[in-house]
């Protein structure tokens, strides 16, 4: 038996890293997937055949999470493809680093627009289906960074801190109505997000972590399962750190 048996999961921008891993694990789980990214493409679908392949059903929308109407679209879809909707990750993410003083508008705009707009968007689509099923468990996907703050990453520390705040207000309004809220902040997890960084900055970070690696996308979707199930049942409005100790 599976701690998801029975539950759909959707999960934002889930085609490759994170996002990937924990869909791959909820269906390990038993949890039916939705899983949304930009385009289903040819990598997109070979996602899907990876979670169908754990034998439960899988499906990939192509939807920009940042938009509302889209996410209105989609989550409607999703309802009527699978029935019922337990479990909503918003992971979807992006960064466009710079320092404040050089940072445009648009570098902002996008930022907050995919990595929080886009959480309330599918929040505001999924929490309706959640009350009337009297449960339902909601993952923001934050970051250490949205805790401790970071410099050349205003946009997307505050986005990442926006992310907390919407959790644990979640948390508050709908508690009562038997739906969870949560937030994971992942520390440095090696993905295509991260990979972009040289060998001489990841081998800094990796000192500066008490368990002196890197995290893996598995590390954060097994944080995800258990906020996902029912072993979570008595936990809302929590962030947990999923850093190998760098933010204590
Ligand atoms: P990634 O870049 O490997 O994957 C992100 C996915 O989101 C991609 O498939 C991308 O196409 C999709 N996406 C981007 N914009 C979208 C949109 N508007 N609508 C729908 N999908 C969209 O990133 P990674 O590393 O897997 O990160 C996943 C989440 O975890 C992000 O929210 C990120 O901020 C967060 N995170 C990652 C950390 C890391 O070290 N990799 C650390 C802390 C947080």
């Amino acid at each position: 038996m599976g701690l998801l048996d029975g539950k759909t999961a959707i999960v934002t921008g889930a085609a490759r890293g994170i996002g990937k891993a924990i869909a791959l694990k909820f269906a390990a789980e038993g949890a039916n997937i939705a899983f949304t990214d930009l385009a289903i493409d040819e990598n997109a679908e070979k996602t899907a055949a990876e979670i169908e392949a754990m034998g439960v059903k899988a499906k990939g929308y192509a939807s920009n999470a940042a938009n509302f109407e889209d996410t209105a679209k989609v989550v409607a879809e999703i309802h009527k493809d699978f029935g019922r909707i337990d479990i909503l990750v918003n992971n979807a993410g992006i960064t466009r680093d710079g320092l404040m003083m050089r940072m445009t508008e648009q570098q902002w705009d996008m930022v907050i627009n995919v990595n929080l707009k886009s959480a309330f968007n599918f929040v505001h689509a999924c929490t309706p289906i959640m009350m009337r099923q009297k449960s339902g468990s909601i993952i923001n996907m934050a970051s250490v960074v949205g805790v401790s703050g970071n410099a050349g990453q205003c946009n997307y520390s505050a986005s990442k801190a926006g992310m907390i705040g919407l959790a644990k207000s979640i948390a508050k309004e709908l508690g009562s109505r038997g739906v969870r809220a949560n937030a994971i902040a992942p520390g440095f997890i090696i993905t295509d997000m991260t990979d972009q960084l040289s060998e001489e900055v990841k081998k800094e970070w990796a000192k500066t972590i008490p368990l002196r690696r890197g995290g893996t996308p598995e590390d954060v979707a097994n944080v995800a399962t258990f906020l996902a199930s029912d072993l979570s049942s008595y936990v809302t409005g929590q962030v947990i750190c999923c850093c190998g100790g760098m933010n204590m």
